[in-house]
This record gives C-alpha cells, sequence and structure tokens, in this order.
C-alpha cells in the first residue's frame, strides 16, 4: 500500500454484521494488518456481552477520489489467515452498480480499484466481506467494510447564476448591503476544499466617490462612499468565488449589475422672478401668478415633484398653491374673493420642496481600510435648503355697487289723504368704493300706477297722484315701488 492508496484500521469494534450500519474510525492508524485482534478493555468487554453470538471485524480504508492511473490499484487486504478460505466482496462498486469498480482477488484477499472514484458521487462505499469455505462451500465468514473515499479539491465553486441585475436606491448608506452573493462548493462540505471566500475582480466605471467591494466570508455586497444617479446610472461588477483548497484552489466568477435608482438629492430651485402680482377683488378662482422652479432629478418623479406651501400671509384662506403636474409650476389661486377695502395687499410666503424627503451625501475622507467617512443627512425639511419665497399679491379696487341702507322701506299713508308734490319720505343708499367714493343717483324702475317721483340726487321721494287703497295695483292695502340706486363709477 503506498502514498496515495491508504488503507487504515480500527481497532475491531466486535460487531455482529447483519446489515451494514457502519461508524466512520475515529482515529485512523496506518500501516497496520488488517486483521486484528480486540486488545483493548472497552471492546472486551464488549465482546463479553456478545459473546454468544459470533464476532466478526469490520475494515476500513481510504481511497482518494480522481486518481491518476494505471489501473488496476491495489489499495489494501482483507486477510483472515486461513487458506481453507475464498474471499467475496458484495455490493455497490462491486456486484451492484458501478459494478465492477472493485474487486478482491479470492485467494488472499487483495482489494483493487479499477477507475477513478468521485467523492461528489459516492463518498463512501459499505461492503460485506465474505469467507467461504472451499472444502464444504459453506459460508463461513461476513463481515462489513468500509471504504472511505477522501475528497480532493476538484471542483470550483459556482455561483447560482453568472450575472444578477440589482436595483439600489441612490440614498443607500454606504456599507449596507445591496446584495449577497452565493457560490457553492460541491467539495467535501467539512474541508477547506468546499471553504469559498469572495473578491471583487473588476468595477465598471471606477469612481472616485463609489467603492464596492464584498464582505470575504459572506458574500455581502456593498459600497464605501456616496451614489449619484446623475453621476453615474450603472456599474458592472465582477466577482470571484475561490476555494480555500490547500494545494489548488478553484475559483468562479459573476457578473453583477448595479442600476442605481434616482432619489432626491436636488431641491427644487426657484426660477421665477416674481415677487409681486395683482388681481381684482371680488373675483374667485382666478389664478393669480405661476411660480417656477428648476429640479436635477428625474423629470415626473417624487424626486422631481414640487410641493408648494403657503407659510403665511393666508390667514384668511384666500389662496391655494397647486402644482402644475406638466410644468411642475406651482399655480397661485384666489379661491375666497379679496375686499380691496379691507386689506389692498397680502404679504405671501411661499416655500417650495418635493414630493419625497431630500438627502444629502458628502464625502468627508477616505481612509485606507474599512468605511469611508461620510456625511449622510436625511429627511432634510425645506425650510433647511431654501429661503421661502416671498410675494405681494395687491389686490385691485373695482367699483363695489351702492348698497340701500335697509333693502325694504315701507310707508304708511291714509289714502286719499295726500296732494301732488307732497313728499312722502326719504331712500338712502351707501356708496360702498370707501377709497374712491361714487356719486349715487335715485331712479324708480317700477311705479305701475304713476304715484311717486324721486329726487335722483337727494332720494326724496314725492307723492303725484292720488292714492286708493281699492286701486286694481294695490293688494293687501300695499302698492310696492321699486327704486333703483346708480353710482357714477366707471
Ligand atoms: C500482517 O500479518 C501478517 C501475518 O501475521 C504479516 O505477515 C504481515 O507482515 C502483516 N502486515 C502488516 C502490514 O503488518
Ligand atoms: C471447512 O470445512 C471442512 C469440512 O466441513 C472442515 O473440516 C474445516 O474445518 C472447515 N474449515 C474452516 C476454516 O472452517
Ligand atoms: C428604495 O427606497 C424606497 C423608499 O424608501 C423603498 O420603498 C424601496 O424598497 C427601496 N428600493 C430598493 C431597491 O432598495
Ligand atoms: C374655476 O375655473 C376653471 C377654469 O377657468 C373651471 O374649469 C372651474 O370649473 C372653475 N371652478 C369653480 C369652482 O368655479
Ligand atoms: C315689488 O316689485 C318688485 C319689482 O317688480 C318685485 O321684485 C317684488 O317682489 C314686489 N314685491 C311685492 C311685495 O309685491
Amino acid at each position: 500500500m503506498k502514498g496515495d492508496a491508504r488503507k487504515h484500521l480500527h481497532l475491531g469494534i466486535l460487531f455482529l454484521v447483519v446489515g451494514l450500519s457502519l461508524q466512520t474510525p475515529s482515529s485512523p492508524s496506518q500501516g497496520k494488518n488488517v486483521t486484528r485482534r480486540v486488545k483493548d478493555s472497552h471492546h472486551l468487554k464488549r465482546r463479553a456481552q456478545i459473546r454468544q453470538k459470533r464476532a466478526w471485524i469490520i475494515d476500513a480504508f481510504e481511497i482518494q477520489e480522481e486518481l491518476p492511473g494505471p489501473y488496476p490499484k491495489f489499495i489494501g487486504t482483507v486477510n483472515l489467515e486461513n487458506n481453507q478460505l475464498r474471499y467475496r466482496l458484495k455490493g455497490k462498486g462491486v456486484d451492484e452498480d458501478p459494478k465492477g469498480l472493485f474487486s478482491i482477488n479470492e485467494e488472499n484477499g487483495n482489494i483493487y480499484v479499477h477507475d477513478k472514484v468521485d467523492f461528489e458521487v459516492t463518498p463512501m462505499f459499505n461492503w460485506e466481506f465474505l469467507a467461504i469455505n472451499k472444502t464444504s462451500n459453506k459460508l463461513g465468514t461476513k463481515l462489513g467494510i468500509q471504504m472511505k473515499v477522501l475528497d480532493i479539491n476538484d471542483n470550483a465553486p459556482e455561483f447560482t447564476s453568472k450575472s444578477y441585475d440589482v436595483a439600489v436606491n441612490e440614498s443607500c448608506t454606504q456599507g449596507s448591503t445591496v446584495f449577497t452573493l452565493l457560490a457553492y462548493d460541491k467539495d467535501s462540505q467539512s474541508s477547506s476544499n468546499s471553504l469559498v471566500y469572495y473578491h471583487i475582480v473588476s468595477q465598471s466605471p471606477t469612481d472616485t466617490d463609489t467603492e464596492f467591494t464584498i464582505d470575504k466570508e459572506n458574500g455581502f455586497i456593498f459600497f464605501k462612499g456616496c451614489l449619484d444617479y446623475e453621476r453615474n446610472k450603472n456599474y458592472k461588477l465582477v466577482f470571484e468565488a475561490k476555494d480555500n483548497g490547500a494545494t489548488v484552489q478553484q475559483s468562479s466568477q459573476c457578473e453583477v449589475l448595479i442600476h442605481v435608482i434616482d432619489r432626491n438629492n436636488h431641491p427644487p430651485m426657484w426660477t421665477s422672478e416674481a415677487i409681486q402680482a395683482e388681481v381684482p377683488e371680488r373675483e374667485d378662482n382666478r389664478t393669480v401668478t405661476r411660480l417656477g422652479v428648476t429640479d436635477g432629478d428625474s423629470p415626473y418623479t417624487p424626486a422631481w415633484r414640487a410641493v408648494y406651501t403657503i407659510l403665511s400671509g393666508n390667514d384668511d384662506g384666500n389662496f391655494i398653491i397647486e402644482t402644475d403636474p406638466q410644468t411642475n409650476e406651482g399655480i397661485l389661486t384666489v379661491i375666497k374673493p379679496l375686499d380691496y377695502e379691507r386689506n389692498q395687499k397680502n404679504e405671501l410666503s411661499i416655500v417650495v420642496a418635493n414630493q419625497e424627503p431630500l438627502f444629502s451625501c458628502k464625502i468627508m475622507e477616505r481612509p485606507p481600510a474599512g468605511l469611508w467617512v461620510v456625511n449622510m443627512e436625511k429627511n432634510i425639511k425645506p425650510k433647511k435648503f431654501r429661503a421661502p419665497k416671498s410675494l405681494t399679491v395687491k389686490v385691485k379696487d373695482v367699483n363695489d355697487p351702492p348698497e340701500f341702507v335697509t333693502e325694504k322701506i315701507g310707508f304708511s299713508i291714509v289714502e286719499h289723504s295726500l296732494k301732488p308734490g307732497t313728499p312722502v319720505g326719504t331712500i338712502q343708499a351707501k356708496d360702498m368704493d370707501i377709497i374712491t367714493p361714487n356719486i349715487i343717483k335715485y331712479k324708480i324702475l317700477n311705479d305701475p300706477a304713476n304715484w311717486v317721483s324721486i329726487d335722483e340726487n337727494t332720494g326724496i321721494v314725492t307723492c303725484t297722484g292720488e292714492m286708493d287703497r281699492e286701486s286694481q295695483f294695490v293688494s293687501n292695502s300695499k302698492y310696492n315701488v321699486t327704486i333703483l340706486a346708480v353710482d357714477d363709477g366707471r
């Protein structure tokens, strides 16, 4: 037995072999004879327990997988030191598929292997060993033999895919895992042949502000620095997984395509110069002005859409400001009529932000090891990045109609008691344009029986005809006259 096809024994555990359920030897002892008498007391005790039954020896061999030829190759001997016996092996690789991979010399118990064995296919063969009396042809001995296949590093770690697509938020903080790679190595899971380490092979484009890397042991991909969609939207990364084989290491590569998702790192900037607007009083649903902004983020995303807020100057709720979905402008509208006589101007203070909270990432330092020193701010409040815009909305005076002091006025008159030309009373209306008052004129609009006249300047109503309670124009003793007050406004 030399070098590559080692054989070893474990001290014969006395075992009544019925099936083949064998223990792996715990401490291989090389160069000892196959046949072995139990010596230590533990086993003697065990032997005593099963004294009644016949005791069998269990033997174990090891063979390295993928051995180069020539074949057949000698592995070891099972010899019961009795030339009246013939030896047989039964089991997988001998008389079961893959048949003929192993054989035993009937006479001397030498075991041979006829081809390469593969640890990844069969890590262990369990056989029945038969000793048959040459004379009587009777089965004399039956014991279990174990052939352990030793793993060599014949497998490279394999990624689950050749290429991965990964989306990463621009606002992602350095050091957080953006993706986890996993490579599986088929070699023995308990050996370093399957212990995989990861590393980055290349990053394209390279970027002084973003450096991707991978956790050697866990396969966590992360970056150092800051992402910036406007600087680089995509990265192509190549990673390698390498096993830890003692003499030969095997490796494989995969590609990870990083797609940066644009997030809000550009605040909206005012473009409109407007500091003043004018709106006529007494009108609602009227656009006062449009305020423009620019935004460096991708159009029509929440990082780009402006949100306007009136901070002050709108105590009576006269204004609203809404975003034009196409132009992103702020449309300032009067929703509750303004009154020039109450206030002639409104000082509005307006802020603009985006639908999505603003973040900012700045690199302070790039130490050679570990993460960089980065100043990452999230959820920055609008007031912090932009002073509110001040807008003066002037109210334009329009001619307010005169108003009667009371809407209805009544005079009680006894029929036939007044001579034409007798004053009945005075009507009064007030001009509402207190800043630029107008002159009011009065006119009769409806006087069906022609019983009154009015002085257009003073509003004095005078009787012009004889009033008759039984007139067809009187109902319930009431005669109805309608008077108009008109101002002279332009
Ligand atoms: C095994 O035992 C036989 C007979 O006792 C002896 O001739 C042979 O050298 C031994 N082999 C080893 C490897 O000890
Ligand atoms: C083999 O069988 C023969 C005849 O039955 C017997 O005499 C002999 O002792 C046996 N040998 C062994 C090793 O059992
Ligand atoms: C990006 O951020 C948004 C909002 O915080 C979150 O809903 C989304 O899952 C994130 N996407 C990725 C790929 O991390
Ligand atoms: C306001 O004006 C717009 C367009 O001039 C019109 O479509 C809308 O119905 C108006 N709304 C009200 C409440 O008057
Ligand atoms: C008086 O006349 C005016 C105008 O014709 C009319 O609107 C009003 O309803 C009348 N009132 C009465 C009490 O008849």
